[in-house]
C-alpha cells in the first residue's frame, strides 16, 4: 500500500504550490487513477511518490516506510514509466531490455517475454530509434515491468496511441493488476480511467477536486441524461437531453421519429467538468 499525506510541492521556493495537499491512497491489486489536464500537477506528484522530486511537505509511506528512509534496494520494488519514452536509440528493443535488467539486483522477467506481452517481439532487434513513437511507448512501458514490481507507476502510458494499441496497453495493466501490483495511473484519457480505475482523483490547479470510484462518481456528480435514437430519412441518429431540461426532450419527440429512449450516467468527462468547470481534454 502506498500512502501519500498531505504533500505540497513548491519548485521555486517562492510560495507557489505545484500541488497542494494531496492525500490519496493506492492499495495492491488496485488501479489509482490521477486525472487531469496538462500542467494539473499529476507528474510532479508521481515524481515526489517515486522520489524524483524531494518530499518538501506531508508524507509518502510505503507500508508504513516514509519514502524518504527506503534504501536504493527499495527500488528493486517499483517500476516506473515516464510520459516521455526513455530508451537507448541507438539499443536494440531487446538490447534494451537487457541492459535495463541488468541493474536490478532482484530477478527480472525475460526480455523476449516482455517485448512479446507489448507487442513488440517482431521488432527485437531493430533499433528504438527507429521505432514508432506507439513503440517506443510500448518499450518504455516494458522496462517499467522488468522486475514484476510491486508498486508500479505508470505516467500517461496511452498517450499518442491509437486506440488498437491502447487497448492492449489497458489489457497489460489490468494483468499488473491482478498479480497484485499496486498501479498508479496518470492520464487525461477518461475512458481508460473508467474502465481501468478502482479509483479515480481529479487533479485540477493542483488540488483534488474530487476522488471516488468511477461509478460513485457516476452516482453523486452524474446528472442523469437521456439519449433518444430516432429516424432522419434512411438514417438512425441519436440526440442527447438533460432530464433537467424535459422541455426540450418533449418537443423533440412531438416532432421526430423516435426509434428508443434511454436514459444513461454521464460519463466522467461530463463530470470533470461539472466539478472542476474545465475540459479534460485542453
Ligand atoms: N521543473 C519544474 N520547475 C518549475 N515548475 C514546474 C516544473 N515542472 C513542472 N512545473 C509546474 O508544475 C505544474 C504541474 O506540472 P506537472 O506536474 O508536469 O503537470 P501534469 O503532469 O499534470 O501535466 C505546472 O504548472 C508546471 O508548469
Ligand atoms: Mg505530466
Amino acid at each position: 500500500m502506498i500512502q501519500v499525506d498531505h504533500v505540497y510541492h513548491d519548485y521555486e521556493g517562492k510560495g507557489i504550490y505545484a500541488v497542494s495537499d494531496i492525500s490519496f491512497t493506492v492499495q495492491s491489486g488496485k488501479v489509482f487513477g490521477f486525472l487531469g489536464p496538462s500542467g494539473a500537477g499529476k507528474s510532479t506528484v508521481q515524481n515526489i511518490m517515486t522520489g524524483l522530486l524531494p518530499v518538501q511537505r506531508g508524507e509518502v509511506r510505503y507500508d508504513q516506510y516514509s519514502v524518504k528512509a527506503l534504501r536504493t534496494k527499495f527500488f528493486n520494488r517499483i517500476g516506473v514509466s515516464f510520459e516521455q519514452p526513455n530508451v537507448y536509440a541507438r539499443l536494440t528493443g531487446y538490447e534494451n531490455l537487457k541492459y535495463f535488467a541488468a541493474l536490478f539486483s532482484a530477478p527480472t522477467c525475460d526480455p523476449m517475454e516482455l517485448l512479446d506481452s507489448v507487442g513488440l517481439r517482431e521488432a527485437a532487434n531493430k533499433k528504438a530509434g527507429e521505432y514508432s513513437k506507439g513503440m517506443r511507448q510500448r518499450l518504455t512501458l516494458a522496462r517499467a515491468l522488468l522486475n514484476k514490481p510491486e508498486y508500479l507507476f505508470l505516467d500517461e502510458p496511452t498517450s499518442g496511441l491509437d486506440p488498437a494499441t491502447a487497448a492492449s496497453v489497458r489489457e497489460l495493466i489490468k494483468a499488473q493488476r491482478d498479480r497484485g501490483a499496486a498501479v498508479f495511473l496518470t492520464t487525461h484519457n477518461m475512458e481508460l480511467a473508467d474502465s481501468l480505475c478502482d479509483t479515480v482523483a481529479f487533479l485540477y490547479g493542483g488540488k483534488i477536486a474530487a476522488m471516488d470510484s468511477p461509478d460513485a462518481l457516476k452516482r453523486r456528480y452524474g446528472k442523469r441524461l437521456v439519449t433518444v435514437a430516432y429516424q432522419e430519412g434512411e438514417s438512425e441518429r441519436v440526440a442527447a437531453f438533460d432530464m433537467d431540461h424535459r422541455e426540450a426532450l418533449v418537443a423533440f419527440l412531438a416532432q421526430n421519429n423516435p426509434i428508443t429512449i434511454h436514459s444513461q450516467e454521464a460519463t466522467l468527462e461530463e463530470i470533470f467538468l461539472l466539478v472542476t468547470g474545465k475540459e479534460l481534454t485542453a
